[in-house]
């Protein structure tokens, strides 16, 4: 495989040619020894030649080929069928030609294989047959073990890795988004019932949660061990909560998720939306990235974090709506806020279905042309600014 002229790793021998029957179409080349991938380079905080790209939610109803596989098979299906969640996985790589891919499963699945009645409902989302509210219910939730439980997962990653050239990320959900998931029932705007929970019955919550983090453990170096390069926890809405009480409630279990995996090495990926106060926090749970959204400038979450942390983010995914011109000058400021030294560019948050794969691809072939030799912008008062 050759490396291009700006580093990066040479897309898929054709990719776009592959179909689910003949997967083994596909390249197994990976970067030449010696030449790490831009992304795990970025992970890990250092200067990089060109700002990496990828996107969170970028296999999914936004791509006509995933719909299409859509037809056939519901999510949980495509999850368990190693050979279509693995083309899944493939899908954005190929028409995208981002540089890293993203397990293709869900947050709420390894519940679903621990014993919960789950289903996710068109229009709605994850929704919970009997919500987890008290110690007899917390029993209903088994521990988790991949290789009996969900081992279509590991095979998925196996598959998808053989033939991909560049990284792909395995993930989990973080305990607080699963916890709210579990006890609300379903999605929630205020997470009211768990935030009760959390303040109200807390040895209760410390266990719950704490099942959560090993779930999470034990799905993680499953997905490591089977090829995954990096990890993201996805707290995606951890930002609900105060400083104080993501402290004394959820870094606990974090803490033990992120040690958890530690030993085996791979850069480790911290996101939740709406989480700009509690930054210090997510990477005071040894995350070596923090995902940042598109509300916090990225200048600013630099001087919450220091140099040490990588950034991850954070073009308003409305953004990927608007006309081109308007888009490409966001993309290109971005660019500018995040600088050249440990940042991975990516949406605030995750691809909304409506957006169109043009859209994304130009997004790409824009960070490529522009995401070279950049100097982050220093952190200003917003004063300064003139605002
Ligand atoms: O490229 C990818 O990121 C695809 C893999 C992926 C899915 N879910 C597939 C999926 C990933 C990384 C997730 C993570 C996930 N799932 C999160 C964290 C990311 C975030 O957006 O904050 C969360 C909160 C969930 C829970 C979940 N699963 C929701 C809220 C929904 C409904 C979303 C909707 O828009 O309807 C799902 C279903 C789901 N998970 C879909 C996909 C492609 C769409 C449903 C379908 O195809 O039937």
């Amino acid at each position: 495989m050759g490396i291009t002229s700006d580093g990066s790793c040479r897309a898929v021998r054709s990719l776009s040619v592959v179909s689910i029957e003949s997967p083994a179409g596909l390249s197994t080349h990976g970067c030449d020894a010696g030449d790490e991938p831009l992304l795990l380079r970025a992970c890990r905080g250092e200067h990089v030649e060109r700002v990496p790209v990828w996107f969170m939610r970028q296999a999914g109803r936004s791509l006509p080929e995933y719909r299409d596989v859509r037809k056939r098979a519901d999510l949980f299906e495509i999850c368990r069928t190693p050979e279509l969640a693995a083309e899944v996985t493939l899908q954005p790589v190929r028409r995208l030609d981002v540089d890293a891919a993203i397990l293709f499963s869900d947050i709420t699945l390894p519940l679903a294989a621990a014993g919960i009645d789950l289903a996710i409902v068109a229009g709605v989302g994850p929704v919970i047959a009997e919500p987890i509210r008290s110690a007899a219910d917390l029993r209903r939730l088994r521990p988790f073990d991949p290789d009996r439980d969900a081992p279509y997962v590991a095979e998925t990653v196996r598959i998808a890795v053989a033939e991909l050239d560049r990284p792909l990320i395995g993930f989990a959900g973080g305990p607080f988004t699963l916890a709210s998931y579990l006890i609300e029932g379903g999605p929630s705007k205020t997470h009211a019932r768990t935030r009760q929970m959390m303040y109200g019955e807390p040895l209760l919550w410390r266990r719950l949660l704490d099942a959560l983090a090993d779930i999470a453990i034990a799905s993680l170096r499953s997905q490591i061990t089977a090829g995954a390069q990096a990890v993201q926890i996805f707290d995606s809405w951890v930002g609900v909560l105060n400083p104080d009480s993501y402290r004394d409630f959820v870094l606990p279990s974090a803490r033990r998720i992120f040690s958890g995996i530690a030993d085996l090495g791979v850069p480790r990926i911290h996101f939740g939306v709406g989480t700009g106060e509690l930054l210090p926090l997510l990477a005071a749970a040894g995350a070596d990235v923090v995902g940042v959204d598109w509300r916090v400038p990225l200048e600013r979450a630099r001087a919450r974090l220091g140099a040490e942390i990588a950034l991850q983010g954070n073009l308003d995914p409305a953004l990927c709506l608007a006309p081109w011109e308007v888009l490409a000058e966001r993309v290109t400021a971005v660019l500018d806020r995040g600088g050249n030294t440990g940042h991975i560019f990516n949406l605030g948050h995750g691809v909304l279905p409506e957006t169109s794969p043009d859209a994304l691809r130009r997004i790409v072939e824009h960070v490529r042309e522009h995401g070279a030799s950049r100097q982050a912008t220093a952190d200003v008062e917003w004063d300064a600014l003139g605002v």
